[in-house]
């Protein structure tokens, strides 16, 4: 089977970042670890990846990022006390996705960058296309994106970027594409540019972080030269592959909240906790009688 058919299995999180926008909280406790409303922002992303039926989760860390290994590890002395309260459901859901997911680590020495992160997995993903989430984005669709990703794989084959229309103004915090729109939402990338001032911009249209990607990146990451922020940039690694084969990009069904940003996180506390069942009418009731004191 040709590689840009072949089936999606493994999904690689990069995890080893230094999440500088959220100190001091990030000295000690990983980003991807911080709560969205009950649960760390990376288990939605894993969530997401087994709804999409990608069930290999290789996960880039680094120091000071051990509580994810132990959070998806079991806790025998909580086992044992929720077994004598009779409260196991506690853990159900982590142990659940512990189960349903073959995780694996990998570690970056150092945060040299997104594209040096995804570089340190390539022996565990191998010479096949994987999927790549960041999950600091926080995304909040009816159909997980990456599913939505998946869709478009099967139909088309290669590289799939997820992207998004942002603001001019936010337009230098992102890789931006120059692409052309092939079927309603898909796109046919003809160009990648990382963080270009306003002027520079070819379009507002911004890579978020889920990306299904060529083993070949492997190959252009491992030539790409430190970028901007004398950081070894995906983007410019995908510019690389774009010159060898095609790459789209779906102006995916959702709203994303940049995790690594404080009033986004929040906005995104909010909106998952008015999500969420059980804490919607105490939440709608405290927002319709706040009082600031
Ligand atoms: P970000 O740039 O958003 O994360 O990287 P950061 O560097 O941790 O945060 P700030 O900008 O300093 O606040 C996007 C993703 O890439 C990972 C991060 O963990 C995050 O999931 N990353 C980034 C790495 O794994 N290694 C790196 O060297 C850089």
């Amino acid at each position: 089977m040709r590689k840009e058919n072949m089936k999606i299995k493994k999904a690689v999180f990069p995890a080893a970042g230094l999440g500088t926008r959220l100190l001091p909280i990030t000295k000690s406790i990983p980003k991807e670890m911080l709560t969205l409303v009950d649960k760390p922002l990376i288990q939605y992303g894993i969530e997401e990846c087994i709804s999409a039926k990608i069930n290999d989760i290789i996960i880039v860390t680094g120091r000071g990022k051990n509580s994810i290994e132990d959070y998806f590890d079991r806790s025998i002395e909580h086992e044992i006390i929720l077994k004598e309260k009779g409260k196991e459901h506690l853990l159900k859901s982590v142990e659940d996705l512990s189960n349903a997911a073959n995780l694996s680590y990998t570690r970056q020495k150092e945060a040299l960058g997104l594209g040096h992160a995804i570089l340190t997995a390539q022996n565990l993903v191998g010479n096949e296309p994987f999927s790549v989430v960041l999950s600091d984005d926080i995304i909040d669709s009816r159909i997980p994106v990456m599913k939505q990703m998946m869709g478009v794989y099967k139909n088309l084959g290669h590289s799939i970027l997820a992207v998004q229309r942002v603001q001019d103004k936010d337009i230098p915090k992102y890789g931006i594409i120059d692409a052309e729109e092939i079927q309603k939402g898909v796109l046919k990338v003809k160009d990648l540019v990382e963080k270009p001032e306003i002027r520079e911009a070819p379009s507002n249209l911004a890579i978020i972080g889920r990306y299904i990607l060529m083993p070949d990146i492997f190959e252009f990451l491992r030539k790409t030269k430190p970028g901007k922020g004398g950081e070894i940039q995906l983007t410019d690694a995908i510019k690389s592959l774009l010159s060898t084969q095609p790459v789209y990009a779906l102006e995916f069904e959702g709203t994303r909240y940049d995790g690594g940003n404080k009033l986004e996180l929040l906005k995104a506390q909010i909106i998952f906790g008015l999500k969420n069942p059980g804490l919607r009418t105490g939440l709608i009731d405290f927002i319709n009688n706040l009082e600031l004191v």
